[in-house]
């Protein structure tokens, strides 16, 4: 689905006229290509710590221009701030002013990245309101970005150290490309599990994945973008979506397996023919869902048990099997195995006619915080990521006022497009993302209303 508004707004009578009449002004994002720099421009490091000094070593590592300071002419491509070390609220004040002193020196689509303790884990009062003080400043500060901008945080858990492969991983993320549509988020890095790649361009080289709903709309953008970083896939979907499926497997030289995920035994074949195909099964992410809206005041039992049959029982169904399978937890595999589930914003928001997805895609929410501790023994994860608007045809279909609005109501006013979910399954799905679990990461560009 295009967004012609978009376009119209980035042309030069565009930019004028939605200037002028005060209207939104969605700017084009930078998105991942595996040719293009990580970032293009300096990078300046905000913060006297050890932590401070290790992103610097770590991004100086990639072959970034990392600065301490600007000159007066010069612009950001990046901003990463360490607050690790704060104790209390007062001393938010320096650090938090010099980023605020560099965001008139931002290029378009730049990141501004907090790094900071998890306020959970901090048990004096100070300490704790310190911390939550970073995370409600760069919420706020999200909101606050212009021309694609986004500002994120990395919540590092106990006392890990920037030196953790998963901070690496969640750091790299955040700066590039694939976190186009991720903003006012926050990413925790719980674990020193995970490993880097050799090389950044092909972070899934040697592993197998499964996609459930794999013919088209997010499911097929998964199975390319999981493809095109090295994984070897295989498409799932209903018969019924035979030729599209067999369509998307062939493009990504992959193979189809044609099942509906609600099948008691859909865990067991999905294993076979992982073992007959590959010999093993590394990636599982749960796309395939589904919606059947009504008000609960007019919801019947077929559209109540039909999207909660599709959209968690089948996930907890197979994930049981997953769990139990050698060919899913290969004690000599050297990076544990990946599940990433597809949520909603719906599912921590809620939504008017959505109380049956609702209640499926909070139960995702549920069902990968729990799973994360069986996942551990294994240094295996689990994640779930909520998109929030995007452009696909089940979105294209909504009427065009409504469209509109929910489409513009977020910091980036625009929609998401199924490339943009896809990144991020597939940054979580990657051994870099080893010390994330548990989480769900939102990718709706900071939903302005709800959650
Ligand atoms: P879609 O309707 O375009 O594609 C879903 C795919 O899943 C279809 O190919 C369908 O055949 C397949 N599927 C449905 N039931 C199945 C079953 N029982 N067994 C096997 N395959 C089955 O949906 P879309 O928009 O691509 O969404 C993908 C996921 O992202 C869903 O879980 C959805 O809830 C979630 N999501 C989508 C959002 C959006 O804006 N499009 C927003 C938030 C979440």
């Amino acid at each position: 689905m295009r967004d012609t508004y978009t376009e119209f707004a980035n042309t030069g009578l565009g930019r004028k006229l939605t200037t002028s009449l005060g209207l939104p002004q969605p700017a084009k994002l930078r998105r991942y290509r595996p040719d293009a720099p990580l970032v293009e421009g300096p990078v300046v490091v905000v913060g006297e710590s050890a932590t401070s000094d290790r992103i610097a070593e770590v991004m100086l590592g990639w072959g970034l221009d990392v600065r301490r300071h600007l000159g007066p002419r010069e612009k950001a491509a990046a901003v990463v701030a360490a607050f690790d070390t704060i104790s209390s609220p007062a001393q938010l004040s320096a650090d938090v002013l010099a980023v605020g002193g560099l965001l008139k020196q931002l290029r378009s689509s730049a990141r501004v990245i907090t790094v900071f303790r998890d306020p959970q884990q901090a048990e004096d009062p100070g300490v704790r309101a310190a911390r939550k003080g970073v995370e409600g400043m760069t919420r706020s500060l999200a909101h606050e970005m212009r021309a694609g901008g986004t500002a994120n945080g990395i919540v590092l858990q106990n006392d890990l150290d920037a030196a953790a492969p998963g901070f690496a991983g969640a750091l790299r993320f955040l700066l590039s490309g694939r976190s186009a549509f991720v903003s006012g988020q926050f990413i925790s890095v719980g674990s020193v599990n995970g490993a880097l790649p050799e090389d950044w361009s092909t972070p899934l080289q040697g592993q197998v994945a499964v996609v459930t709903g794999a013919a088209r709309g997010i499911g097929a953008a998964i199975a390319k973008t999981l493809r095109r970083d090295g994984a070897e896939v295989i498409a799932v979907d209903i018969p019924a979506a035979g030729e599209h499926l067999a369509a998307v497997a062939n493009e990504i030289s992959g193979t189809a397996l044609q099942l509906d995920i609600t099948a008691e035994d859909a865990g067991e074949r999905i294993l076979t023919h992982a073992e007959q195909h590959y010999g093993r099964l590394d990636i599982v992410v749960h796309n395939a869902g589904i919606t059947r809206d009504k008000l609960l005041a007019n919801m019947d039992a077929s559209r109540w048990d039909s999207v909660i049959a599709v959209n968690i029982e089948s996930q907890l169904r197979m994930n049981r099997a997953f769990l139990a399978s050698e060919l899913f937890n290969r004690a000599e595999a050297t990076v544990g195995p990946r599940i990433v589930s597809l949520a909603s914003t719906s599912g921590i928001a809620g939504n008017r006619g959505q109380t049956n997805y609702a209640a499926s895609k909070s139960g995702v929410i549920g069902m990968v915080s729990a799973t994360s501790a069986q996942l551990q023994a294994r240094h295996g994860t689990i994640n779930a990521v909520a998109p929030g608007f995007i452009e696909t045809e089940m979105t294209a279909k909504i009427p065009l006022v409504t469209r509109e609005v929910a489409r513009r109501l977020n910091s980036l006013n625009q929609g998401g497009l199924p490339e943009d979910v896809a990144e991020t399954i597939a940054f979580l799905a990657s051994p870099a993302a080893g010390g994330t679990s548990g989480l769900t990461l939102r990718v709706c560009g900071q939903n302005l209303v709800g959650a």
